[in-house]
């Protein structure tokens, strides 16, 4: 039998404990898998003391995660503690620098810092792998990196935060506001007590960029998504989306033409027949367009400690096979520097829902302002507002550009007679 491979874990919450667990409970066949014993030799996290249900008794602890890669006894290290800068960033680099292998879920980091991680691993040919980071325990890096190797993908975009779809999805069963939902959310623990990464896109953010880079073979570019997120969804979008046909979900979008690269994550209308309007829960979806293979769906649980940690799991069973992949699948040098600059010349229908006044003149203003902007209507909805004093309007688009439909707001926010920020949701036609 071939060497063990002797690791280290740097974090134990969740995921990592998981991890610990998974690798007990399956530890005759992931030896019988790879031919190599896992052994796990050193532990470190903030607080030795915390009693975290699992016995820790036979593993070494480290006091300073930052030292796990200073020991000599060590091949591997996953990091599981989070957060893009800070210990998670150091350790990832001492490990790289001196050639142990890396395995992290950490998307924040990847997202941040992936170019100079991988660099780092490409120097000496060093693993540095990260399944769990985008969509939980589904293969989408796999599926994406190895799977669909062989094609040109035009797009992908899908359902990237379990929380912020558990959220979505509970206020469309239950008929219950956002504010209600999100409270449940995290007394179950499905949302951290600081939710805003989930709830304003930013989680799904940092996936959609990983995985703009492994589709398209362009430089991680997380500054160039434009995100927004589920905080000003309503439960009466829902209910107006319902009517048309609809559902609510929080997509991340990332396309490249020949116009350039295009990321954006946005609740979207999504037709109710479409397989990411039936992702419901925390559950995550991925579709990805291939000029070979065509559309590809990958969809499962996008969080939680056994997902997760059967994501992590599978990248050390293929680095214990001995597999060597480069990080993004293509050398960093060979990347491309996408052009994010132009504006995307698709068109496509959005739903605006503002509030105006409830004068004669402001829905003949708001009218003169689409034609203006060259935009047609689908259709227009007037019902009671907050007040005597105000309307809700719904406007449908006909299909136009996002171009267009953001200087029609920006129109909007200067006319005296609308009393919200216009709230825009795309209607998914893809
Ligand atoms: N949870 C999920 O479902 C999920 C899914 C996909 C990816 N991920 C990613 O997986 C990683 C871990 O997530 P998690 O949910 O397991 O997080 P978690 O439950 O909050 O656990 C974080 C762990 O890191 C340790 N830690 C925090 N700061 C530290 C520091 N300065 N020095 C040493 N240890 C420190 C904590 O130690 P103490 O326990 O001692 O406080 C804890 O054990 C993150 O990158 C996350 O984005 C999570």
């Amino acid at each position: 039998m071939v060497q063990g491979l002797r690791i280290a874990l740097a974090g134990l919450g969740t995921v990592g404990c998981g991890v610990l667990k998974l690798l007990k409970d399956n530890a005759d066949l992931i030896e019988r898998r790879t031919g190599r014993k896992i052994e796990v030799i050193a532990i470190s996290a903030r607080n030795k003391n915390r009693d975290r249900g699992i016995d820790l008794s036979r593993y070494d602890w480290v006091d300073d995660v930052v030292d796990l890669p200073k020991r000599d006894d060590i091949d591997l290290v996953i990091e599981l503690i989070g957060g893009s800068e800070g210990p998670a960033l150091e350790l990832a680099r001492a490990c790289l620098k001196k050639g142990i292998a890396l395995i992290t879920a950490n998307k924040a980091m990847i997202a941040h810092h992936g170019m100079e991680l991988a660099e780092l691993a490409e120097s000496s040919q060093i693993p540095f792998a990260y399944e769990a980071a985008v969509a939980g325990g589904i293969p989408i890096i796999k599926g994406v990196k190895e799977g669909a190797a062989a094609n040109e993908i035009s797009q992908i975009f899908g359902i990237l935060n379990g929380t912020s779809n558990f959220i979505l999805t509970t206020m469309e069963k239950d008929k219950r506001g956002f504010e209600d939902v999100l409270a449940e959310a995290q007394a179950l623990g499905y949302a951290e007590a600081d939710p805003t990464f989930d709830i304003e896109g930013i989680d799904a953010a940092h996936k959609l960029a990983i995985l703009s880079t492994l589709a398209f073979g362009t430089k991680l570019d997380f500054d160039s998504v434009k995100t927004s997120g589920i905080q000003t969804v309503t439960l009466s979008d829902m209910q107006k989306a319902a009517q048309m046909g609809y559902k609510i979900r929080l997509i991340g979008q990332a396309k490249k033409n020949t116009q350039g690269l295009f990321q954006k994550v946005s609740p979207c209308l999504v037709p109710c027949h479409h397989p990411l309007a039936q992702a419901d829960g925390s559950l995550n979806a991925v579709v990805a367009q291939g000029n070979q293979v065509g559309r590809l769906l990958f969809e499962g649980a996008g969080a939680g400690a056994g997902p997760t940690a059967s994501a992590v799991v599978a990248d050390l069973v293929d680095i214990a096979r001995g597999g060597y992949a480069t990080p993004f699948g293509i050398p960093v040098q060979y990347l491309e520097k996408a052009d994010t600059d132009k504006a995307d010349s698709d068109k496509q229908s959005v739903y605006i829902r503002l509030s105006i006044a409830n004068t004669a003149q402001a829905i003949s203003k708001l009218v003169a302002f689409l034609a203006d902007a060259d935009i047609s209507l689908e259709s227009l909805n007037q019902q009671e507002g907050q007040d005597q004093e105000t309307s809700d309007v719904i406007l449908v688009t006909k299909a136009c550009t996002s171009e267009a439909i953001e200087n029609l707001v920006k129109a909007f926010n200067g006319l005296a007679e609308i009393k919200s920020v216009p709230v825009t949701m795309d209607i998914l036609n893809i």
